[in-house]
This record gives C-alpha cells, sequence and structure tokens, in this order.
C-alpha cells in the first residue's frame, strides 16, 4: 500500500474508520474487515447492500462528488464510505485536486491564496496534471483490484468551475479528459445541488476557521472560495448543463435538507444505479 503523507486529517479519519482494525495512519485505501467469499460476506448483516464488486477478478465502480464549494460533499462521503465499508465492500476514499503526494503538492499551489495571477489555462492544466497521475497512482489500480473508489470531485469540477467559472468552456476540459485520462467515466456520479450564497459562505466560513487553527499560509485553501456571486452561478450552471447531458451517469440530490435526509437519498441513488441489492 502506498502512504499519502500530505493526506489531511479529514481523509485520515475515513480511512482509518473505512479500514477498521487494519487501518494504517495517512493512507487513502480502505480494506474490508469482514472476510470474504465469492464477492460475498461470509455472515449475514443486519441491512444488506450486496456490491457486484468485489472479486478481484472483477472490475470495481467508480463514484464521484460534485457540487459547490461547502455543499456538504465531504461528510456525505464519509458517510457513504461508513455505510459501505460496514457491508464489508473494499472502498477507496480520495479527492481532487490531490490524492497522491504529487497531486497534493498541485492543491496546495492551485487552492492557495497567495497563488496569484494564475491563467485560468495554467490552472486548467495543473488540475488535469493532478489527474492524471491520481487515475495512474491511485484510481486505475484500485478499480483494477475491484475495489470502489469514492472521489471527492473529478473532471466535472473541471468542467463546471474552469469551462463555466473561468469561462474557458466545455469542449477544452473534454478534449483534455479525452488525451489525459483516456477518457474514463465515473460509474455513477453524485451532483449535490445546494444554494450558491449558503454554500460559499459556509466553505469560506470552514477554510478561514480552519487557517486560523494551523496558523499557517500552506493550510489556506481559500482561493476558489474568493472569486465572486457571478463565479459561483457560472459553475452551478454549467453543472446543471452537463447533468442534463449525461443524465445516466450525473445524478442530482438535493443537499438542502439535514445532511440524514441528504444521506438517505444518496444511498438511496447508489443502491438503484449501481444494482445494490437492498435485503434487509
Ligand atoms: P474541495 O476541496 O472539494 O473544496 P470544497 O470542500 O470547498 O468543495 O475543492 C477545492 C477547490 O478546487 C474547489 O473550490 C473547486 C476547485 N476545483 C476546480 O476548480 N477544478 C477542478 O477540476 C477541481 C477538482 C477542483
Amino acid at each position: 500500500m502506498r502512504r499519502i503523507d500530505n493526506c489531511p486529517e479529514e481523509l485520515k479519519t475515513i480511512s482509518v474508520r473505512a479500514e477498521g482494525r487494519h487501518a494504517s495512519h495517512g493512507q487513502h485505501r480502505s480494506l474490508a474487515s469482514e472476510p470474504r467469499s465469492g464477492g460475498l460476506p461470509l455472515r449475514p448483516r443486519p441491512l444488506c447492500y450486496d456490491l457486484c464488486v468485489p472479486s478481484h477478478s472483477q472490475r470495481g465502480k467508480f463514484i464521484t462528488f460534485e457540487g459547490l464549494d461547502g455543499c456538504g460533499k465531504s461528510t456525505q462521503l464519509k458517510k457513504l464510505a461508513a455505510v459501505l465499508s460496514a457491508e464489508g465492500v473494499s472502498v477507496v476514499v480520495t479527492r481532487e485536486p490531490g490524492g497522491t503526494p504529487t497531486g497534493e503538492k498541485i492543491r496546495q499551489l492551485l487552492l492557495d491564496t497567495n497563488t496569484s495571477s494564475l491563467a485560468p489555462m495554467a490552472e486548467l492544466a495543473l488540475m488535469f496534471a493532478a489527474r492524471t497521475q491520481h487515475i495512474a497512482e491511485v484510481i486505475e489500480p484500485a478499480i483494477g483490484q475491484g475495489q470502489v473508489v469514492l472521489c471527492d470531485r473529478f473532471t466535472d469540477s473541471t468542467e463546471a468551475y474552469q469551462g463555466g467559472g473561468r469561462k474557458l468552456g466545455s469542449e477544452i476540459v473534454l478534449a483534455l479528459h479525452r488525451i489525459l485520462c483516456g477518457n474514463l467515466q465515473p460509474d455513477l456520479t453524485i451532483l449535490m445541488e445546494s444554494d450558491v450564497a449558503a454554500s460559499v459562505d459556509r466553505a469560506r466560513r470552514r477554510n478561514n476557521a480552519q487557517a486560523g487553527k494551523d496558523n499557517s499560509a500552506t493550510v489556506n485553501e481559500n482561493r476558489f472560495e474568493q472569486e465572486s456571486r457571478a463565479f459561483f452561478g457560472r459553475v452551478r450552471n454549467a453543472y446543471l448543463a452537463l447533468a442534463a447531458r449525461e443524465p445516466q451517469r450525473v445524478i442530482v440530490v438535493d443537499a438542502r435538507g439535514t445532511p440524514e435526509e441528504t444521506h438517505k437519498r444518496i444511498v438511496d441513488v447508489v443502491g438503484r444505479k449501481l444494482k445494490l441489492a437492498k435485503s434487509a
């Protein structure tokens, strides 16, 4: 297993929780704690989601979470990881930009408010540099081993933020995705729908509190949150447009209720779309 040295505390927590007693600090990989036989758990479980993934000869699943800053993606991703791993599913939790040691360095550069005057095309190229490494080092190997990869943001974020927010358009994003990422498509994308103002305010408060706590310029991840309301309006529109273009893959989930209500909706969507049979 590879170590992610710059893994943020939040993701460490997710991995540790998902890995149960096999936990190893700082790893993104999550192994199921229950023994398996032919892809099925050996003992009955109270609430069953029989995922057609676990055999190592089978390809896993790739699930991405998308939405505006502060919409609650990380919380929901953590909750879904906990449900799946409690069911004995082998889960890998990761994020973009980042997810690898190289990607996390690129993330710092991209999100730090001290990175000024970054040309939109340079920003686009850096997002794809991090992603290409992420696919090669983490995503493809995990899917190849039959694991379920839960990824906080992927190319839809680039289409929404750089394509929509920065006005670079979708075409260049999709072309780079084909060339650099082998056109890898998630099996399912959860697009969390939230209000622009409420989400961005929440993200700003969270990042300011985090920066204050760490008292360090390197953890100031506010560069995008400083963008205007109009920027986030374009991001939201771009998200809704790509969801309308790919309704089979991208499922819009109302994220304006309580975290628990949103979680129930997500578990339902994941069960339905990925043929997880709820047998309890
Ligand atoms: P993230 O850590 O998910 O922020 P949040 O938890 O607030 O949603 O993402 C960091 C920022 O990077 C976010 O503002 C969106 C931006 N981003 C892009 O602009 N393009 C991309 O391709 C990706 C992956 C992220």
